[in-house]
């Protein structure tokens, strides 16, 4: 695996991803997505709505609100408990997450269950130093709630503030009842959301592990009480499988479940699936077991009836939640990780290729004119009938050698060259990302051909 470092200015220098803000001096920890950091972007999306709601007849997806009633936070806990241990060293006035620095002291510690005090204890007692200068200095911890806040209106006063949703997944919860009777859903159903979320996260970095703005891909699976653990263990497993078929391998993974001690108080069962990123095994996807915790605190908060009257049985409930939460760039950095590569050809030339799944391939096809005077005009038409299916690119420059190297880089997984046999016999010679190995395909079939290579 090649190192964060490496994998930075690969993404830059090949239109992935830039540093945001980046002509006036940038802006800490934003990022901006190029041309083709923005395509995998909405490819990984696709993929995962195909997944987790087309193919899954029960789940549906929904759209809801960044700003939502200030309610909707207090019920959820969010305004009150949705914050992180902060720490500064009095002598650099860097500011660190206590958690953290007890947690990279002893990692078999449950930070979880210390309280504010104790973790000031642990720091004063081990001596731990401040990271960035050395000095056993820290201030008392405080805790920092990590919500965007902001103003709605002309009136900046407190009636008027408002939150930027720090996860998607409350919006599910506050439509629970509109998607139910709307749809008519039948419990178990699940409702899948893709949204940005915001968190003012103390010590954001790794480049897009953890930043202030990002995107969720979540879903809430309503189920029967009683059946949830079932349900837990089923949506674990299409995630691993998720994960497998867009080419990340089994070793890179582990699933940590959590002790019944580390639990949320209002969960019963939680799993993190994490990734083998270049600093050590970290969070990738949170799967967690909610009982009927969100239901309940926004029926109780907003004075809605939110039970679920069953037609079969008439019994009534309110449905316990699984839910399987999933950062979009999270998962674009370990489909990086997993796919960047280098590789020493017979001929000791150096290709970059990036192996990603070709339904995350930024461009399918590349279309490439041998000589640009004689074939430039087929390619051309060969070009335009395909964009109509998937998204392709042209390039005519340099040697075709070259023009190979270029592609293998972003990952398009064919390339399609268009020579005299193009013209004389309507046949094109396609390329694969991979193997290399060239075949050559009838102009008639090619669209068929490429389609059926690319499904996920
Ligand atoms: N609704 C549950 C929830 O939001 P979470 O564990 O706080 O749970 C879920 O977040 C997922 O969102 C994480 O596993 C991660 O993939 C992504 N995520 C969370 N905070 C993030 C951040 N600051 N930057 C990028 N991704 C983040």
């Amino acid at each position: 695996m090649k190192s964060l470092e490496d994998l930075v200015v690969f993404a830059k220098v090949n239109g992935f991803i830039f540093p945001g803000s980046e002509i006036y001096g940038g802006l800490a920890n934003t990022f901006d997505y190029g041309p083709l950091g923005a395509l995998l972007k909405n490819n990984i999306k696709k993929s995962w709505i195909q997944k987790f709601v087309s193919e899954t007849s029960s789940n549906i997806l929904l759209d809801s609100s960044i700003l939502l009633n200030s309610e909707v936070w207090r019920s959820s806990g969010h305004v009150g408990g949705f914050s992180d241990p902060l720490t500064e060293c009095k002598s650099c006035h860097e500011r660190f997450r206590a958690d953290h620095l007890v947690a990279k002291f002893d990692s078999s510690l449950n930070t979880d269950k210390f309280s504010l005090s104790e973790m000031d204890e642990f720091i004063i007692k081990n001596h731990i130093k401040c990271p960035s200068c050395g000095k056993e200095n820290f201030a008392p911890i405080k805790k920092f709630n990590m919500m965007f806040q902001t103003y709605q209106g002309a009136v900046i006063e407190s009636a008027n503030q408002i939150y930027l949703r720090p996860e998607t997944a409350q919006g599910i919860f506050i439509n629970f009842k509109n998607i139910q009777r709307s749809l008519r859903k039948k419990i178990p159903f699940g409702v899948g959301q893709v949204g940005k979320a915001f968190r003012n996260e103390i010590t954001p970095g790794n480049f897009i592990f953890r930043t202030r703005e990002f995107e969720q891909m979540e879903l809430e699976f309503f189920c029967k009480p009683g059946t949830e653990l079932e349900w837990f263990d089923y949506h674990k497993n299409i995630c691993r499988k998720f994960l497998l078929d867009l080419g990340i391998k089994e070793e890179n993974l582990i699933f940590r479940d959590h002790e019944k001690e580390s639990l949320a108080f209002y969960s019963n069962a939680t799993c993190d699936i994490e990734f083998r990123f270049p600093w050590g095994f970290d969070e990738l996807w949170g799967i967690a077991s909610r009982t009927d915790y969100d239901l309940g605190v926004h029926q109780k908060g907003s004075g809605e009836n939110l039970m679920y009257l069953d037609p079969d049985t008439n019994e009534k409930y309110l449905p316990y939640v699984i839910e399987p939460s999933l950062g979009v760039e999270r998962l674009l950095l370990a489909l990086l990780f997993s796919a960047y590569d280098t590789e020493i050809l017979d001929n000791n030339e150096e290709r970059t290729v990036l192996h990603l799944h070709p339904a995350l391939s930024p461009y399918k096809v590349a279309v490439l004119p041998l000589i640009k005077k004689e074939h430039s005009e087929k390619a051309l038409e060969i070009y335009n009938s395909l964009i109509k299916h998937f998204s392709v690119t042209y390039d005519s420059s340099a040697n075709i050698g070259k023009r190979y190297r270029r592609q293998d880089a972003i990952g398009t997984y064919f390339s399609v060259t268009v020579d005299n046999d193009t013209l004389t016999n309507d046949t094109v010679t396609v390329r694969y990302r991979d193997s290399m190995k060239q075949v050559v395909v009838s102009l008639k079939d090619l669209n068929s051909f490429i389609l059926n290579a690319i499904s996920f």
